[in-house]
């Protein structure tokens, strides 16, 4: 640490990253990443992207932020793309929670939530987890806190059903619940449906695992438009151009090839 660093981040404790081997020698798995390849229109797309380099990418990444609604059934302005999930993620964190606003998570679950949380300087309280691993729904009904559930969790793999993620999201009015749903591609129900109900919910999804994009850092948030807007707000006050001109066009191509993914998903 030199002596430069900033007293706020002197006890930070950083996310490590999972593995990453620089040979191919084997089917990597290590972080959940689809063994399958992107789809032909990916890599069609991704090289006819090339050319514009030298161009700054569509800040509102326009056209795969229309695609990406019209699969989900909700508005263009109910959706934000990002680098990755873990920066919407950051961005739900850095606009919603506070020294005055506590997040509370599942103990076990995705370790870069605490990390989030001591970036920020936000308090946050971990919830146990039952003996079988499940989250007890009851745990968070009334919290009075934020809150972040990964759903599937992870590393348990195991979902709250629909209806248990909408009595949290209900009990929970004045706060926000973001669920996480970088695996529901494998087997769970989405919350994409309740949005138009509860403006406290933001779901959180991403195109690393079950849309074999890991390497090129697409993630995505839906929620309400206002909490779109504050998530925009932090997201122009950070990087505009957060999702580059390649990995726009190859999220685009990926969903317009949806099915060759989600048929993977059921084979694995
Ligand atoms: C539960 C969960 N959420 C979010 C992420 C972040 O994924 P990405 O930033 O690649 O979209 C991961 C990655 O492992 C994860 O396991």
């Amino acid at each position: 640490m030199s002596r430069f660093f900033s007293e706020k981040y002197r006890n930070l404790e950083a996310y490590t990253p999972g593995e990453q081997p620089r040979d191919m020698k084997y089917v990597k798995l290590n972080t959940n990443e689809s063994p399958y390849p992107p789809s032909a229109g990916v890599l069609a797309a991704v090289s006819a992207e090339v050319d514009r380099l030298r161009l700054y990418s569509d800040p509102e990444s326009t056209e795969a932020t229309a695609a990406l609604a019209a699969l989900y059934g909700v508005k263009p302005s109910e959706v934000l793309l990002t680098n990755g999930s873990d920066e919407i993620l950051n961005f739900a964190f850095m606009a919603f929670c506070d020294a005055t606003h506590p997040i509370a998570f599942p103990d076990i679950t995705y370790g870069f939530y605490p990390v989030f949380a001591e970036l920020n300087g936000i308090p946050y309280e971990t919830v146990p987890l039952a003996e079988d691993f499940s989250i007890r729904v009851e745990d968070y009904i009334g919290i009075g806190k934020n809150i972040v559930i990964a759903n599937p969790n992870a590393p348990t793999g195991l979902a709250l059903t629909l209806s248990e993620v909408e009595k949290i999201v209900a009990s929970n009015p004045d706060h926000v619940v973001i669920i996480d749903e970088a695996y529901v591609d494998f087997g769970a129900e989405s919350a994409v449906s309740l949005i138009s109900r509860y403006e406290n919910l933001l779901v959180t999804q991403t195109f690393s695992k079950s849309r074999s994009m890991a390497g090129a850092r697409l993630g995505f948030g839906i929620g309400c438009e206002a909490l779109i807007l504050d998530l925009k707000t932090i997201k122009y006050s950070t990087n505009p151009y957060n999702v580059n001109r390649m990995t726009a066009a190859a999220g685009l191509a990926a969903i317009r090839e949806n099915e060759y993914y989600m048929a993977n998903c059921r084979r694995i």
